[in-house]
């Protein structure tokens, strides 16, 4: 892993595969561990949330059913705090345990947000999956239920995570060099 540039921007080398992956594992068996005699519906936060989801289930050995939505609260390095729904999941989750998939969870407005959308559709149980973490950007009181890895407030690209559209492919997460 070297240092790269996306659009005029320099990042490094920060997290790689292999330590995404064991947190990944992690949240797997923790969310098993609680769901084994259910069949919870996990629903995927776009497009951020694509790699993590597809690790996820991977590592979930357990029955379960997936469904995606899109938010969109994000222009180039800082939060808007203006989220809106982009596209919503095209299925019944009433009465249902489902769990968020989240790659990063940065100022917790889109989270706010989205346990409000899911809330609204009477689901059985609800709980917040989220592979980043960034704790000292977090302004909500809302907790986040499973947290793969916490980093510092820095912007981070790649393994689902863009900077302008751009990044998302990377295997591996780069944090931007200041
Ligand atoms: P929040 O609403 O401020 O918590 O931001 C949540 C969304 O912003 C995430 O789902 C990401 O799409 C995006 N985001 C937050 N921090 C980063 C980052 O460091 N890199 C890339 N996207 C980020
Ligand atoms: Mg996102």
């Amino acid at each position: 892993m070297k240092e790269i540039e996306i659009n005029g921007k320099k990042f490094i080398p920060y997290i790689a595969f292999e330590e995404i992956e064991n947190a990944i594992i992690n949240i797997a068996n923790q969310i098993h561990d609680e769901y084994k005699d259910e069949v919870p519906v996990f629903i995927g936060v776009l497009n951020g949330v694509v790699m993590f989801m597809s690790d996820f289930l991977k590592n979930y050995p357990g029955p379960c059913e997936i469904s995606f939505l899109k938010l969109a609260s994000y222009e180039g390095t800082s939060s808007t705090g203006n989220v809106k729904i982009q596209m919503d999941i095209p299925i019944s989750v009433e009465g249902r345990h489902v769990v968020i998939l989240e790659d990063i969870v940065d100022t917790g407005n889109t989270l706010v947000e989205l346990h409000r959308i899911l809330k609204e559709k009477n689901v059985k149980s609800l709980k917040i999956a989220t592979l980043l973490f960034k704790p000292d950007a977090y302004k909500k009181d809302l907790e986040v239920d499973l947290i793969g890895l916490s980093i510092p407030d820095k912007f981070v690209v790649g393994y689902g995570l863009d900077y302008d559209g751009f990044g998302r492919n990377l295997p591996d997460i780069y944090q931007i060099k200041s």
